[in-house]
Order: structure tokens, then C-alpha cells, then sequence
């Protein structure tokens, strides 16, 4: 890139999740959550792994902040433990908890980072999930409850938020295929009402945030942005890969509009709605609204795409990738174009300010006999999404922020610690953190774009 897309007040951060690096599991009066449950399940955790200690950022915080400022983040999206908080879901308020948070946000904003909280990133308070979890249709309130708790808290500071990180996962993954906490596998109808709950929670959460949020709050979620890219620049191929991207032919949580059409515009789509038939959860005008309650930006969290072109008949048709295309260490293929198509895509539809709240690479990365981490297939990765993302805000499409996933390597659900996401190695054994290469590229590029956005 010569000339900088992005506008000199884009932000440039990079993101984590409470359970994947904070560990302290059972500190200062936490409550346990469905994950701490889900890892002790045997076979459930690549080789038995846990965030019990995970990056151990709960006792690490002071040094980790001096590490983002190293590579001169300008933002850090986290997410909040909501046990950690409230330990039983609802009720008595941990002020331990809520404590490490408000000195977390304030150690951030005294090295000029801008906080972007999360209020949900999988981590359900176990006792929540005996009284039924996501199927209780009382959850929304107790989010709203939390919400307040934690606004009342850090709102006066914490001007970005997000809602909840991919309803699509914690409720397809943890409810449905049962490969991620809690392990169930529930049917349709269960899985939709659940999603229901979710998305009422995320709407009353809305309220309360914009409600007691102080001047300048900005709220936003995180779902999965799934994306189709067109296989070649013609216009019918474009055309393809939107409607692909928007439509609803699968029964699977793995979707845009299930999702997004009840949030922004206040209704489920029709195909989803044709497909799931009497699973479909029964609902009033008023939960609708609710969910629908305005907000300020679309996040999305997307790693690749589906090349899609325009078939014989017109209709959307999957492209075959070559092969030998490019993957990740977790077998997911890189597209280098996703964030240009994600973001036109997205905001075509649904008309709101964007902001990539996750983008990244697992890769296979060690400390090298040097004592550096070189990996230049993250780099490049990096830099080829965020010119994908240049193109889109070039051709008008409006993002105001990147965070890249992850600020550390971390606990990866499933897949424990085999998978490495993050700009900063982690010696699990040690917790020694060592900035890959990756770490000192994305600080000469931020520093690039902050001085004209020449690179
Ligand atoms: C998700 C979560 C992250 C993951 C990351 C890599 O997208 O699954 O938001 O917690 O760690 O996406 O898989």
C-alpha cells in the first residue's frame, strides 16, 4: 500500500477473550463457568487442556499492557467473564471481579489504549447453566442485570462495546453439534428458541448500555461475519456471491441472517423461516423489538470465505478451490480477499458502520533457535486481508476499526493450546511472552498509518 484507504481516525487493535487467557479459574471468588466444566469432560479438549492458568493475564495484566504499547495498539478488544463478575449468573456481585476489570481499563486507557469490551464470549456462569442456560427465558434478564452491573461499573470509561461474540458458535456449537460447553446436542427447535433467548439478551443488553452508558457510548455485537466471495470481478458473479452469502439453505447455525435480519431489522429471514418450518420459535412483536434495539456498528469476526459464482442457471454455485490452495494450521483455507467482500457485503445489507472485530491466522510458530519467532505467512496474511479491507473502505464502504485475533497465542476452545493465533508467543510452561515477527510488523504498520499512511 502507498497511499493509506483508511481514514486517520481508523483504529488499529488487536483481540482476546477472558477464558482463553486469563486463567485464575477459581480466584478471588470467581464462580466456575461452562467451560471450566467442559474441559474437566473426558476426551471433550484436544490432549485434556483447560484455561485454568491459560496466559495467566489475570495475574500478567501490567506487563501485557506494556506489550501492547510495545507494538503500539491503539485499541484491545477483550471480553468480560461474566462468573468472574457475578458468580452465579445472578445475584451477589463479586467485587473482586469487577475490581480486576476497572484496573484493567484503567491501565489501558494510561497507556492510550481505547478499551472495546465484550460482555459475552462463551463463558456462561455454570450456575446459570443448571437453570436451563440459554433455554431459560428469564437469561435475558439476567444478562440485562449483568450488563448493568458492569455498566455502572466502566461505562463512565469504556465507550465501545459489544454485546455478544458469535451467537452462531455458542449456540451451534455448544447446543448443536455439542463440540464446544456445554456439549450439548439439542434439536432444532431447542437450538432456535436458545438462539432466540440470545438474541433477546443481546437487545435488552443494548438498552441497558445505551441507557446508563456514559457520553459517546458506542454499541455494537460480534457475530461470525460467514462470507462468500465472488470467483471472478463480473458483475454476475458478484451478484452470486451475495446472495450466497445472505441466504439460508442449511440448517446450521453458520449464518449471516438468522442472526443479523432479527437485529437489524427486526425479523427473522423468510428462507430461514421456510426452512426450519414449525421449529421456528414463537415470539412477540415487542421480544422483536427489543432485539432490534438500534446499534451504533456491525462487528464481524471472519478468518476466510466461500468462493461463489453465478452457475449456468443464474444461480449461486460453490467454486472447488485449486489444489494446494493456501490453509491455516487449523485446515481452514486463506482468502485473501475475504474483508473487502465481507465488509461491502455486510454493509450493503444491513447499512451500518463496521468494525472487524476479529481477523487472523493460526500458524505454526516456535521460538527459533535465534530466540525470534519469525512468521512471515501471518504477516503476509495480515497484510493481504488488510489491503482487501482498504479496497472496501476506498470503494466507500464504512469500517472504522481492525482487531486482530489474537494479541497472544491463547486456549482455542477445542483445540487447546494447538492452535496459534496470537502476535505474541506464549511459553505455556514459563508464561514467557516473546513478540513475533508478525508483532513488530503490525507496530511499523500501525505507526505507518498513524503518520500518513505511508508504508
Ligand atoms: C471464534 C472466537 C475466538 C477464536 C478465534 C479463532 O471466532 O471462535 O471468537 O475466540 O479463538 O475465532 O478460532
Amino acid at each position: 500500500m502507498s497511499q493509506s484507504a483508511f481514514p486517520a481516525n481508523f483504529i488499529w487493535g488487536a483481540a482476546t477473550a477472558a477464558y482463553q487467557i486469563e486463567g485464575a479459574w477459581n480466584e478471588d471468588g470467581k464462580g466456575p463457568s461452562i467451560w471450566d466444566f467442559y474441559c474437566r469432560k473426558e476426551g471433550a479438549v484436544y490432549e485434556g487442556h483447560s484455561g485454568d492458568v491459560a496466559c495467566d493475564h489475570y495475574h500478567r495484566w501490567p506487563d501485557d499492557i506494556g506489550l501492547m504499547k510495545e507494538i503500539g495498539l491503539q485499541a484491545y478488544r477483550f471480553s468480560l467473564s461474566w462468573p468472574r463478575i457475578i458468580p452465579e449468573g445472578r445475584g451477589a456481585v463479586n467485587a473482586r471481579g469487577l475490581d480486576f476489570y476497572d484496573r484493567l481499563v484503567d491501565g489501558l486507557l494510561a497507556a492510550g489504549i481505547q478499551p472495546w469490551t465484550t460482555l459475552y464470549h462463551w463463558d456462561l456462569p455454570q450456575e446459570l447453566f443448571l437453570r436451563g442456560g440459554w433455554m431459560n427465558p428469564d437469561i435475558p434478564l439476567y444478562f440485562a442485570e449483568y450488563a448493568e452491573v458492569v455498566v455502572r461499573k466502566l461505562g463512565d470509561r469504556v465507550k465501545h462495546w459489544m454485546t455478544l461474540n458469535e451467537p452462531q458458535c455458542f449456540i451451534g456449537f455448544g447446543l448443536g453439534t455439542g463440540v464446544h460447553a456445554p456439549g450439548l446436542r439439542m434439536d432444532w427447535p431447542d437450538i432456535l428458541q436458545a438462539g432466540h433467548h440470545a438474541l433477546l439478551a443481546h437487545g435488552r443488553a443494548v438498552q441497558v448500555l445505551r441507557t446508563l452508558g456514559g457520553a459517546g457510548t458506542r454499541i455494537g455485537w460480534a457475530p461470525c461475519g460467514v462470507t462468500s466471495f465472488p470467483a471472478t470481478e463480473s458483475l454476475a458473479d458478484i451478484a452470486a456471491a451475495k446472495q450466497y452469502m445472505f441466504a439460508q439453505t442449511q440448517k446450521t447455525g453458520m449464518n449471516n441472517t438468522w442472526w443479523g435480519d432479527p437485529v437489524v431489522f427486526g425479523r427473522y429471514p423468510e428462507d430461514g423461516i421456510a426452512l426450519y418450518g414449525a421449529a421456528v420459535p414463537k415470539y412477540t412483536a415487542e421480544e422483536m423489538k427489543i432485539i432490534s434495539t438500534p446499534i451504533d456498528f456491525y462487528g464481524f469476526n471472519t478468518y476466510n470465505g466461500t468462493p461463489v459464482r453465478a452457475g449456468a442457471d443464474g444461480r449461486p454455485e460453490v467454486v472447488k478451490q485449486a489444489p494446494g490452495f493456501p490453509i491455516n494450521v487449523y485446515h481452514w483455507p486463506v482468502n485473501f480477499d475475504v474483508l473487502r467482500w465481507a465488509a461491502r457485503f455486510l454493509h450493503e445489507r444491513y447499512g451500518k458502520p463496521l468494525a472487524v472485530t476479529e481477523n487472523g491466522l493460526a500458524g505454526l510458530d516456535w521460538v527459533m533457535a535465534d530466540g525470534a519467532v519469525h512468521d512471515p505467512q501471518r504477516i503476509d496474511y495480515l497484510q493481504r486481508h488488510i489491503a482487501g479491507l482498504g479496497r472496501a473502505v476506498a470503494e466507500g464502504v464504512p469500517v472504522e476499526a481492525y482487531f486482530e485475533w489474537s494479541l497472544m497465542d491463547n486456549f482455542e476452545w477445542n483445540e487447546g493450546y494447538r492452535q496459534r493465533f496470537g502476535l505474541i508467543h506464549v511459553d505455556y510452561a514459563t508464561q514467557k511472552r516473546t513478540l513475533k515477527d508478525s508483532a513488530y510488523w503490525y507496530r511499523d504498520f500501525i505507526r505507518a498509518q498513524s503518520s500518513g499512511g505511508k508504508l
